[in-house]
Order: C-alpha cells, then sequence, then structure tokens
C-alpha cells in the first residue's frame, strides 16, 4: 500500500467554534474510516491542513475537501510519497495558530503559497514536537 502526504492552504468561509465543530467531527469520522491522519492548523485567516494516509483515500478525501463550501482559494502545496506519519495517533488534530507561524501580512502577501515543501513540512513538525501525544479535541 502506498502512502502519500498531502497539504494545501485554504480561506475560512464563516469561521467560528460551531463551524470548526462541525468540520472537525466530519473530518475525523471519514478519516478513521479511511485510515487517514493529520493536523489541521485553524485560525480565521487560513486553514492549513496535513492529510496522509493510503494514496487513494487520500486523494479522495481532498477531492472532498475541495467541493467544501466552508473554506475557499483552496491550494494544494504538496503532495508526496511517504514510508511514514508525522500524525499517526491524531484522526485530525486540530492546532490553533501559533506565534511562530506566519503573520496575517505574510498570509495575505502569499506566504503558504512561496512556501517550499520542506518549510511546509517544517511547521508539521514543530507542531508535533510541540504536543507530541493526543490531548483531545
Ligand atoms: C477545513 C476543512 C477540513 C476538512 N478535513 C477533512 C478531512 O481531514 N477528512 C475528510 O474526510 N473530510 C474533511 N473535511 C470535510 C469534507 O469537505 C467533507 O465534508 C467530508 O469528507 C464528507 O464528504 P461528503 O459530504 O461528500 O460525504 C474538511 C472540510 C474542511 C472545510
Amino acid at each position: 500500500m502506498t502512502m502519500i502526504q498531502l497539504v494545501y492552504a485554504s480561506r475560512p468561509f464563516g469561521f467560528d467554534e460551531s463551524i470548526l465543530r462541525g468540520i472537525l467531527l466530519n473530518a475525523r469520522t471519514c478519516n478513521v474510516r479511511d485510515g487517514i491522519t493529520g493536523a489541521l492548523i485553524c485560525r480565521s485567516d487560513l486553514y492549513l491542513q496535513m492529510l496522509e494516509g493510503p494514496t487513494d483515500k487520500v486523494d479522495a478525501a481532498y477531492t472532498r475537501i475541495e467541493r467544501d463550501d466552508r473554506h475557499m482559494q483552496i491550494r494544494r502545496l504538496m503532495r508526496s510519497p511517504i514510508t511514514s506519519r508525522i500524525f499517526g495517533d491524531w484522526a485530525m488534530r486540530s492546532d490553533p495558530a501559533h506565534s511562530w507561524m506566519w503573520s496575517r501580512e505574510q498570509v495575505e502577501d502569499g506566504a503558504a503559497e512561496k512556501a517550499q515543501d520542506e518549510d511546509v513540512l517544517a511547521v508539521f513538525s514543530r507542531l508535533r514536537q510541540e504536543a507530541p501525544v493526543p490531548t483531545g479535541p
């Protein structure tokens, strides 16, 4: 079974607790079924999500996600084969904004699009290091 890691960025459309709860419930239900793990960084100006798992399942999830009207301006930043997962313990971890990430101005200026694969991976590796075990939803 081949596995990939896929990262995209998008702009939230309607951003509040209840929308976010709905998205995560949706995501976790599907991901448990599909063997997908990952993390979703959520802030009012940006979603940055990593999906990892079986190639066909991740591609199918991304196709559904692209059609979702709870966000817009969806752009894929990377898609690469992997042999091990970063977020193997999470059906979909959710992370708030971090001060060390891009500022609002940088995001507006296209920081996500300009990031190289290794920059994007560094963001998620850092998240993983800061909270290595699941802490609940
Ligand atoms: C920001 C965001 C993240 C999402 N993450 C996932 C995810 O990790 N896995 C997933 O299956 N669906 C995710 N979804 C939900 C999908 O868009 C979709 O609603 C869900 O897969 C169910 O698909 P269906 O309504 O076609 O059955 C996400 C949606 C948004 C807006």
